[in-house]
């Protein structure tokens, strides 16, 4: 009962408050799964290291102009990789979206994996957190992503004051987020998890009095209940 309170809280939060992000609108609303997942794939390994407004121009160039599928990405040079890539940095993420393409062409025969654990197989960049954000994201897979945001929003929610990046937490916090995403819209869900990390449950002076699971979160009742007493001693 809990869990599905903090769930509608979260998405009726995200829907009000959601940035249109091409690549949002492209998971809604794109009816072919190879294009979707390839367009998430693609938002993703740029998201990985640089921030969304610098990654939209970007996005919108090689998904409208450039390689709008994988097969003409996988048809490109690595040089034309590279000079499409300038201004976003860390080139290497480039370059395995290109490998990744080929793989898919001539392995895969141009079918982007299908679901989660594919995805972090067969393609190189993608970890556990991309994985599972272009899994929900594209392919509504049930599955939670876990990046530096959704860390610090779990570690509050939950009052978690250890070392949040020790491999004993990061297993915890990955099992938490596996079992509180949505099951019905596992990528909105995932996404509004980021968008809280981003815009409301800041690393610094946090916006508690707007957070949509305020009353689901731990370390607002703690820090009330210290607030509370210490006004009481005054
Ligand atoms: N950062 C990584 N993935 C993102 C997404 N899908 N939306 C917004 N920010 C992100």
């Amino acid at each position: 009962p809990e869990i599905s309170a903090y769930r509608s809280h979260l998405l009726q939060w995200y829907d009000q408050n959601k940035r249109e992000l091409p690549w949002r609108t492209v998971a809604m609303t794109e009816p072919d799964v190879n294009i979707r997942t390839y367009a998430v794939w693609v938002s993703e390994i740029m998201l990985q290291q640089t921030q969304v407004a610098t990654v939209i121009d970007y996005y919108n160039k090689w998904m409208q102009e450039r390689w709008p599928t994988v097969e003409q990405l996988a048809a490109a040079t690595l040089e034309e990789v590279n000079q499409m890539w300038a201004g976003l940095g860390y080139y290497s993420r480039g370059r395995r979206l290109h490998e990744g393409a080929k793989k898919v062409v001539s392995d895969l025969n141009g079918q982007m994996p299908r679901c989660t654990e594919g995805l972090l197989k067969l393609l190189p960049g993608v970890g556990r957190y991309t994985a599972g954000a272009i899994g929900s994201i594209a392919l509504g897979q049930v599955t939670g992503a876990v990046d530096g945001n959704v860390i610090r929003v779990l570690c509050r929610v939950r009052a978690i004051g250890a070392d949040s990046t020790g491999p004993a937490v990061t297993e915890a916090l990955w099992k938490i987020a596996n079992t509180i995403v949505d099951t019905e819209r596992p990528g909105d869900f995932n996404q509004a998890m980021m968008e809280l990390g981003a815009r409301v449950c800041t690393p610094k002076s946090p916006l508690c009095s707007q957070c949509p699971i305020q009353t689901h979160c731990h370390a607002f009742r703690k820090v009330s209940i210290k607030q509370e007493q210490d006004s009481k001693r005054l």
